[in-house]
């Protein structure tokens, strides 16, 4: 799909927003989808949270593509054409190592962009047209979680689909099977994965500790801490919430028997918030108890054996896998559709 001239961000309905808040938070525990984080204010703190020194997923991911992006796109080839594809528009910086790369192995490339937000995907065209003239920009306005891949193949062209930066540590392993299954379906066999994601401390990753994994999630400048709580303020601003943002603590915690860091938002005192009636439901009053919690994030972190059977179970076979060095901390997997 083409883009309008006149770009406004047409950011999720407030009818999404508000059920899925109704939804999450009449439940126990209470929690909240991820997806609510990008408003802009939220998608300007997650840009600061990536370069932030504790998170180092952005760094570890970007000196993978720097040093082997070109035996990726190779591997992927296997001597025909590419187009790549991306689920979410990532920052034109990493997707731009990959893209650059393809341009060595062909003149040209067609680049096609999933993503929600018709701000992002414009500004992945506006950076990647400007910076490398041979990449054709094809943005595609969709939810790749729910709806099928708007998958356009040159004749003679192999597909390779990126996704990177850890995306998949949000959903369940088995909603990310579930995911993967999906994309899986829209492949033809020898059309390739582009996986990004994080190692879990222990075996997986030895150099990581937890307490480098948790400060990935609690930085002392307490960016997170104020991506976390813009979830609240956004919801004062689009559903007129009395949330106090400021009576509600950042928890950033690993939890070992999912393997999956966690964030919450913890009630410092005993308090009631109201949310006004909506297109989703009556007003909702609601309680709080001190330290009672709204879980806003997982971030699954795998094993590379681990991530290995979630491809498998999902149609995929790993080609080959890279991880930054020294540290070892992230896995970018290559895999083929089978
Ligand atoms: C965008 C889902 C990869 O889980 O690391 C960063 C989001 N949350 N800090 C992640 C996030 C808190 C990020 N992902």
């Amino acid at each position: 799909m083409m883009l309008p001239e006149a770009l406004e961000e047409v950011s999720e309905s407030s009818t999404a927003v508000a059920q899925a808040v109704w939804r999450g938070l009449v439940a126990t525990p209470r929690s909240l989808p991820p997806w609510l984080f990008y408003d802009a204010t939220g998608s300007a703190l997650f840009e600061q949270i990536t370069q932030l020194p504790e998170y180092y997923l952005t760094r570890a991911e970007r000196s993978i593509f720097a040093r082997d992006a070109a035996a990726m796109l190779q591997a992927a080839a296997g001597g025909r054409r590419l187009t790549v594809l991306e689920l979410g528009a990532g920052s034109a910086a990493k997707t731009g190592l990959l893209l650059a790369a393809a341009l060595r192995q062909q003149a040209s490339v067609l680049y096609q962009p999933i993503d929600v937000s018709p701000t992002v995907l414009a500004l992945a065209r506006q950076n990647l047209e400007a910076t490398l003239p041979g990449v054709a920009v094809e943005p595609h306005l969709a939810d790749y979680s729910t709806q099928p891949l708007p998958l356009h193949r040159p004749p003679d062209t192999r597909a390779m689909v990126l996704f990177i930066g850890s995306s998949i540590g949000n959903f369940t392993p088995q909603e990310a099977v579930e995911l993967l299954a999906r994309v899986r379906r829209q492949l033809a066999p020898g059309d390739t994965l582009l996986l990004g994601y994080d190692l879990a401390p222990g075996a997986a990753s030895p150099q990581k500790s937890v307490a480098t994994l948790v400060a990935a999630y609690d930085d002392a400048a307490g960016v997170t801490a104020a991506f976390n709580r813009n979830l609240l303020a956004r919801l004062n601003r689009e559903l007129g919430a009395d949330f106090n943002p400021a009576e509600f603590a950042h928890v950033a915690l690993w939890n070992e028997a999912e393997s999956r860091m966690e964030m919450h938002l913890q009630s410092t005192r005993v308090q009631t918030v109201r949310i006004p009636a909506s297109g989703a439901g009556p007003e909702l009053v609601l309680p709080w108890r001190a330290g009672e919690r709204i879980h806003t994030e997982n971030s699954y972190k795998y094993t590379r054996q681990r991530l290995q059977q979630l491809l498998a179970a999902a149609g995929f076979a790993a080609v080959q896998t890279w991880q930054d060095e020294p540290l070892r901390y992230f896995a970018v997997t290559l895999a083929a559709a089978v």
